[in-house]
Protein backbone atom coordinates (compact mmCIF):
# COMPACT_ATOMS: atom_id res chain seq x y z
CA UNK A 1 0.00 0.00 0.00
CA UNK A 2 1.52 3.41 -0.71
CA UNK A 3 1.46 5.83 1.82
CA UNK A 4 -0.67 8.66 1.44
CA UNK A 5 0.80 11.77 -0.07
CA UNK A 6 -1.03 13.74 2.70
CA UNK A 7 0.46 12.64 5.86
CA UNK A 8 3.36 14.00 7.35
CA UNK A 9 3.98 10.96 9.12
CA UNK A 10 7.54 10.21 8.32
CA UNK A 11 8.55 13.92 8.09
CA UNK A 12 7.76 13.89 11.54
CA UNK A 13 10.31 11.45 12.75
CA UNK A 14 13.33 14.12 13.49
CA UNK A 15 13.15 17.64 14.94
CA UNK A 16 14.95 18.42 11.87
CA UNK A 17 12.30 17.26 9.40
CA UNK A 18 9.88 18.60 11.50
CA UNK A 19 11.60 21.95 11.41
CA UNK A 20 11.63 21.71 7.64
CA UNK A 21 8.12 21.05 7.13
CA UNK A 22 6.97 23.29 9.53
CA UNK A 23 4.33 26.19 8.17
CA UNK A 24 4.31 28.36 11.47
CA UNK A 25 7.07 30.20 12.84
CA UNK A 26 7.00 31.47 16.40
CA UNK A 27 9.84 34.02 17.44
CA UNK A 28 10.34 36.52 19.83
CA UNK A 29 10.61 38.71 16.94
CA UNK A 30 6.81 38.40 16.63
CA UNK A 31 6.01 39.85 19.96
CA UNK A 32 5.11 43.24 21.11
CA UNK A 33 4.98 43.04 24.95
CA UNK A 34 2.38 45.12 26.84
CA UNK A 35 3.29 47.17 30.03
CA UNK A 36 1.69 49.53 32.40
CA UNK A 37 3.95 52.41 33.90
CA UNK A 38 2.77 54.34 37.19
CA UNK A 39 3.27 57.88 38.03
CA UNK A 40 5.05 58.73 41.32
CA UNK A 41 7.12 56.81 43.72
CA UNK A 42 9.87 54.21 42.49
CA UNK A 43 8.60 51.11 42.67
CA UNK A 44 7.02 48.31 40.95
CA UNK A 45 3.68 47.28 42.32
CA UNK A 46 2.29 43.48 41.41
CA UNK A 47 -1.24 43.94 39.57
CA UNK A 48 -4.15 41.79 40.53
CA UNK A 49 -5.41 38.77 38.63
CA UNK A 50 -1.95 39.17 36.61
CA UNK A 51 0.60 37.64 37.98
CA UNK A 52 3.83 38.27 36.68
CA UNK A 53 2.89 41.78 35.62
CA UNK A 54 3.35 44.92 37.66
CA UNK A 55 2.81 48.58 37.74
CA UNK A 56 6.13 50.10 37.33
CA UNK A 57 7.29 53.36 37.91
CA UNK A 58 9.31 55.16 35.33
CA UNK A 59 12.98 53.50 36.40
CA UNK A 60 11.86 50.25 36.45
CA UNK A 61 9.76 50.44 32.94
CA UNK A 62 13.07 51.12 31.66
CA UNK A 63 14.82 47.89 33.23
CA UNK A 64 11.86 46.06 32.07
CA UNK A 65 12.17 47.18 28.10
CA UNK A 66 16.07 46.95 28.36
CA UNK A 67 15.19 42.81 29.84
CA UNK A 68 12.25 42.58 26.68
CA UNK A 69 14.92 43.83 24.27
CA UNK A 70 17.77 41.34 25.38
CA UNK A 71 15.31 39.02 24.63
CA UNK A 72 14.61 39.78 21.51
CA UNK A 73 11.48 41.69 21.74
CA UNK A 74 11.27 43.99 19.05
CA UNK A 75 8.60 46.35 20.24
CA UNK A 76 6.73 47.61 23.61
CA UNK A 77 3.43 49.19 24.59
CA UNK A 78 2.62 51.73 27.13
CA UNK A 79 -0.35 52.06 29.06
CA UNK A 80 -0.13 55.01 31.86
CA UNK A 81 -1.49 55.61 35.05
CA UNK A 82 -1.82 59.06 35.90
CA UNK A 83 -0.88 60.97 38.80
CA UNK A 84 -4.41 62.15 38.73
CA UNK A 85 -7.90 61.74 36.92
CA UNK A 86 -10.02 64.22 36.20
CA UNK A 87 -13.66 64.60 34.32
CA UNK A 88 -11.22 65.03 30.44
CA UNK A 89 -8.69 62.89 30.68
CA UNK A 90 -6.31 65.71 30.19
CA UNK A 91 -3.26 63.25 32.14
CA UNK A 92 -3.44 61.38 28.88
CA UNK A 93 -2.33 65.04 26.51
CA UNK A 94 0.14 66.39 29.19
CA UNK A 95 3.53 66.61 27.75
CA UNK A 96 4.81 65.74 31.37
CA UNK A 97 2.40 62.83 31.47
CA UNK A 98 3.37 59.34 32.49
CA UNK A 99 3.50 57.65 28.93
CA UNK A 100 5.57 60.09 27.96
CA UNK A 101 7.67 60.62 30.40
CA UNK A 102 7.92 56.82 30.19
CA UNK A 103 8.88 57.22 26.31
CA UNK A 104 11.46 60.18 26.64
CA UNK A 105 13.14 57.38 29.31
CA UNK A 106 12.78 54.42 27.49
CA UNK A 107 14.19 55.79 24.03
CA UNK A 108 16.84 57.45 25.34
CA UNK A 109 18.04 54.11 27.43
CA UNK A 110 17.16 51.72 24.46
CA UNK A 111 17.03 53.43 21.18
CA UNK A 112 16.46 50.48 19.35
CA UNK A 113 13.99 49.05 20.87
CA UNK A 114 10.43 50.37 19.72
CA UNK A 115 7.59 52.19 22.05
CA UNK A 116 4.04 51.96 21.26
CA UNK A 117 1.79 54.13 23.04
CA UNK A 118 -2.01 53.31 23.78
CA UNK A 119 -3.97 56.34 23.09
CA UNK A 120 -7.38 56.18 24.92
CA UNK A 121 -8.54 58.07 27.27
CA UNK A 122 -10.29 55.26 29.84
CA UNK A 123 -6.86 55.26 32.00
CA UNK A 124 -7.38 59.06 32.42
CA UNK A 125 -10.83 59.94 32.55
CA UNK A 126 -12.51 59.65 36.51
CA UNK A 127 -15.80 58.20 34.98
CA UNK A 128 -13.59 55.42 33.22
CA UNK A 129 -15.04 55.96 29.66
CA UNK A 130 -12.75 56.30 26.81
CA UNK A 131 -14.18 59.77 25.41
CA UNK A 132 -15.94 62.79 26.69
CA UNK A 133 -19.42 61.61 28.21
CA UNK A 134 -22.30 63.88 27.50
CA UNK A 135 -24.94 65.17 30.14
CA UNK A 136 -27.02 62.22 29.23
CA UNK A 137 -24.09 59.78 29.80
CA UNK A 138 -22.99 58.58 26.36
CA UNK A 139 -19.86 59.09 24.87
CA UNK A 140 -19.56 61.98 21.85
CA UNK A 141 -17.89 60.86 19.24
CA UNK A 142 -16.63 63.72 17.57
CA UNK A 143 -15.61 66.15 20.42
CA UNK A 144 -12.96 63.16 22.06
CA UNK A 145 -11.63 62.61 18.33
CA UNK A 146 -9.68 66.13 19.30
CA UNK A 147 -8.57 64.83 22.39
CA UNK A 148 -7.52 61.65 21.12
CA UNK A 149 -5.33 63.36 18.92
CA UNK A 150 -4.17 65.84 20.70
CA UNK A 151 -2.85 62.83 22.82
CA UNK A 152 -0.88 60.98 19.88
CA UNK A 153 0.75 64.36 19.04
CA UNK A 154 2.11 64.80 22.32
CA UNK A 155 3.11 60.90 22.44
CA UNK A 156 4.98 61.56 18.55
CA UNK A 157 7.00 64.81 20.26
CA UNK A 158 8.04 62.37 23.72
CA UNK A 159 9.68 60.28 20.90
CA UNK A 160 7.15 57.44 20.02
CA UNK A 161 8.15 55.04 17.14
CA UNK A 162 3.96 53.94 16.56
CA UNK A 163 0.94 55.66 17.82
CA UNK A 164 -2.21 52.82 18.89
CA UNK A 165 -5.33 54.49 19.48
CA UNK A 166 -7.81 51.61 21.29
CA UNK A 167 -10.71 53.80 21.70
CA UNK A 168 -12.73 52.72 19.29
CA UNK A 169 -14.15 56.25 18.10
CA UNK A 170 -14.96 56.05 14.62
CA UNK A 171 -12.97 58.19 12.67
CA UNK A 172 -10.13 58.72 14.91
CA UNK A 173 -7.55 57.08 12.84
CA UNK A 174 -7.88 59.38 10.05
CA UNK A 175 -8.33 62.54 12.83
CA UNK A 176 -5.41 61.51 14.06
CA UNK A 177 -3.24 60.76 11.16
CA UNK A 178 -4.08 64.45 9.87
CA UNK A 179 -2.79 66.25 13.16
CA UNK A 180 0.35 63.60 13.45
CA UNK A 181 1.16 64.67 9.58
CA UNK A 182 0.20 68.22 10.64
CA UNK A 183 2.74 68.38 13.95
CA UNK A 184 5.89 66.83 11.49
CA UNK A 185 5.39 62.90 12.12
CA UNK A 186 4.27 61.99 8.64
CA UNK A 187 6.66 58.98 9.29
CA UNK A 188 5.17 57.71 12.52
CA UNK A 189 2.39 54.75 11.66
CA UNK A 190 -1.05 54.19 13.25
CA UNK A 191 -1.58 50.45 14.68
CA UNK A 192 -5.24 50.51 14.81
CA UNK A 193 -7.31 48.28 17.64
CA UNK A 194 -9.78 48.09 14.18
CA UNK A 195 -11.57 45.18 15.41
CA UNK A 196 -11.85 45.89 18.92
CA UNK A 197 -14.83 43.73 20.76
CA UNK A 198 -16.66 44.76 24.02
CA UNK A 199 -15.13 41.74 25.72
CA UNK A 200 -15.58 40.31 29.37
CA UNK A 201 -11.57 39.26 28.77
CA UNK A 202 -10.66 42.71 29.63
CA UNK A 203 -11.01 42.44 33.36
CA UNK A 204 -7.86 41.95 34.75
CA UNK A 205 -6.69 45.65 32.48
CA UNK A 206 -9.46 47.19 34.11
CA UNK A 207 -7.99 46.47 37.18
CA UNK A 208 -4.43 47.56 36.31
CA UNK A 209 -5.53 50.45 34.19
CA UNK A 210 -8.63 51.46 37.27
CA UNK A 211 -10.61 52.04 34.34
CA UNK A 212 -13.90 50.28 34.62
CA UNK A 213 -16.90 52.43 33.59
CA UNK A 214 -18.07 54.26 36.70
CA UNK A 215 -21.44 53.88 34.92
CA UNK A 216 -22.68 51.89 31.92
CA UNK A 217 -20.48 49.86 29.79
CA UNK A 218 -18.62 50.09 26.41
CA UNK A 219 -20.86 48.88 24.15
CA UNK A 220 -21.79 51.70 22.45
CA UNK A 221 -18.27 52.15 20.87
CA UNK A 222 -16.91 48.42 21.19
CA UNK A 223 -17.76 46.11 19.35
CA UNK A 224 -20.47 43.09 19.57
CA UNK A 225 -18.64 39.67 19.70
CA UNK A 226 -21.69 38.14 17.60
CA UNK A 227 -20.29 40.69 14.29
CA UNK A 228 -17.32 39.39 12.01
CA UNK A 229 -18.84 41.26 8.81
CA UNK A 230 -18.61 44.39 10.84
CA UNK A 231 -15.26 43.81 11.92
CA UNK A 232 -14.26 43.10 8.42
CA UNK A 233 -15.89 46.90 7.16
CA UNK A 234 -14.35 48.09 10.75
CA UNK A 235 -10.29 46.93 9.48
CA UNK A 236 -11.34 48.27 5.88
CA UNK A 237 -12.49 51.73 7.24
CA UNK A 238 -9.46 51.88 9.12
CA UNK A 239 -7.45 50.97 6.44
CA UNK A 240 -9.19 53.66 4.82
CA UNK A 241 -8.16 56.39 6.99
CA UNK A 242 -4.61 55.10 7.01
CA UNK A 243 -3.65 52.69 9.53
CA UNK A 244 -0.84 50.93 8.43
CA UNK A 245 -1.57 48.35 11.00
CA UNK A 246 -4.62 46.70 12.09
CA UNK A 247 -5.85 44.83 15.12
CA UNK A 248 -8.19 42.12 16.21
CA UNK A 249 -8.53 42.11 20.07
CA UNK A 250 -9.18 40.04 22.18
CA UNK A 251 -7.50 37.42 20.45
CA UNK A 252 -8.38 33.79 20.63
CA UNK A 253 -12.21 33.82 20.76
CA UNK A 254 -11.54 36.08 17.34
CA UNK A 255 -9.07 33.31 15.46
CA UNK A 256 -11.78 33.56 12.82
CA UNK A 257 -11.46 37.39 12.36
CA UNK A 258 -7.49 37.29 12.45
CA UNK A 259 -7.71 34.91 9.22
CA UNK A 260 -10.66 36.78 7.89
CA UNK A 261 -9.51 40.35 7.87
CA UNK A 262 -5.47 39.50 6.90
CA UNK A 263 -6.73 37.53 3.89
CA UNK A 264 -9.46 40.03 2.71
CA UNK A 265 -7.19 43.30 3.44
CA UNK A 266 -3.28 41.72 3.11
CA UNK A 267 -2.47 44.48 5.43
CA UNK A 268 0.08 43.62 8.62
CA UNK A 269 -1.86 42.47 11.46
CA UNK A 270 -1.78 42.90 15.23
CA UNK A 271 -3.33 40.17 17.84
CA UNK A 272 -4.09 41.23 21.13
CA UNK A 273 -3.53 38.46 23.40
CA UNK A 274 -5.57 40.30 26.18
CA UNK A 275 -5.21 40.57 30.31
CA UNK A 276 -8.28 37.95 30.69
CA UNK A 277 -6.29 35.28 28.00
CA UNK A 278 -3.25 35.63 30.16
CA UNK A 279 -5.34 35.69 33.62
CA UNK A 280 -6.51 32.22 32.41
CA UNK A 281 -3.31 30.28 31.56
CA UNK A 282 -1.89 31.83 34.84
CA UNK A 283 -4.87 30.43 36.81
CA UNK A 284 -5.06 27.14 35.50
CA UNK A 285 -1.36 26.83 35.72
CA UNK A 286 -1.54 27.44 38.95
CA UNK A 287 -3.92 25.40 40.19
CA UNK A 288 -1.54 22.29 38.32
CA UNK A 289 -4.59 21.89 35.76
CA UNK A 290 -2.64 22.99 32.63
CA UNK A 291 1.39 23.09 32.01
CA UNK A 292 2.05 26.57 31.35
CA UNK A 293 4.89 26.54 29.16
CA UNK A 294 3.49 24.15 26.35
CA UNK A 295 -0.32 26.06 27.05
CA UNK A 296 1.51 29.54 25.76
CA UNK A 297 3.63 28.14 23.01
CA UNK A 298 0.55 26.10 21.42
CA UNK A 299 -1.99 29.72 22.63
CA UNK A 300 0.44 31.85 20.58
CA UNK A 301 1.44 29.71 17.58
CA UNK A 302 -2.24 29.28 16.68
CA UNK A 303 -2.70 33.35 16.78
CA UNK A 304 0.50 33.08 14.19
CA UNK A 305 -1.13 29.88 12.26
CA UNK A 306 -4.68 32.03 11.74
CA UNK A 307 -2.74 34.79 10.35
CA UNK A 308 -1.47 37.36 13.00
CA UNK A 309 2.04 39.22 12.05
CA UNK A 310 2.31 40.60 15.91
CA UNK A 311 1.22 38.96 18.77
CA UNK A 312 0.76 41.40 21.87
CA UNK A 313 1.30 39.67 24.72
CA UNK A 314 1.94 39.20 28.68
CA UNK A 315 3.85 36.62 27.98
CA UNK A 316 5.99 37.56 25.52
CA UNK A 317 9.01 37.85 28.22
CA UNK A 318 8.50 33.84 29.17
CA UNK A 319 7.44 32.82 25.70
CA UNK A 320 10.99 34.95 24.40
CA UNK A 321 12.77 32.63 27.31
CA UNK A 322 11.29 29.28 26.60
CA UNK A 323 11.61 30.04 22.77
CA UNK A 324 15.36 30.89 23.61
C1 LIG B 1 -8.33 50.91 26.60
C2 LIG B 1 -7.83 49.52 26.48
C3 LIG B 1 -8.33 48.35 27.07
C4 LIG B 1 -7.44 47.33 26.74
C5 LIG B 1 -6.46 47.90 25.95
N1 LIG B 1 -6.73 49.24 25.78
C6 LIG B 1 -9.45 48.11 27.99
C7 LIG B 1 -10.84 48.35 27.61
O1 LIG B 1 -11.18 48.68 26.48
O2 LIG B 1 -11.65 48.24 28.54
C8 LIG B 1 -7.53 45.91 27.20
C9 LIG B 1 -6.26 45.14 27.16
C10 LIG B 1 -6.27 43.89 27.95
O3 LIG B 1 -7.30 43.41 28.46
O4 LIG B 1 -5.18 43.31 28.07
N2 LIG B 1 -9.50 51.22 25.94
Amino acid sequence: MPFPQTRLRRLRTTRALRGLVRETSLAPGDFVYPMFVAHGVDRRAPIDAMPGIDHLSIAHAVHEAGEAESLGIPAVLLFGLPAAKDEEGSGAWDDEGVVQLATRAIKEAHPELLVITDVCLCEYTSHGHCGVVRPDGAVDNDATLELLARTAVSQARAGADMIAPSDMMDGRVGFIRAALDEDGHADTPIMAYSAKFASAFYGPFRVAADSAPAFGDRRGYQMDPANGNEAVREARLDIGEGADIVMVKPALPYLDLIRRIKVRTGIPLAAYNVSGEYAMIKAAAAAGYLDERAAVLEALTGIRRAGADIVITYHAKEAARWLQ
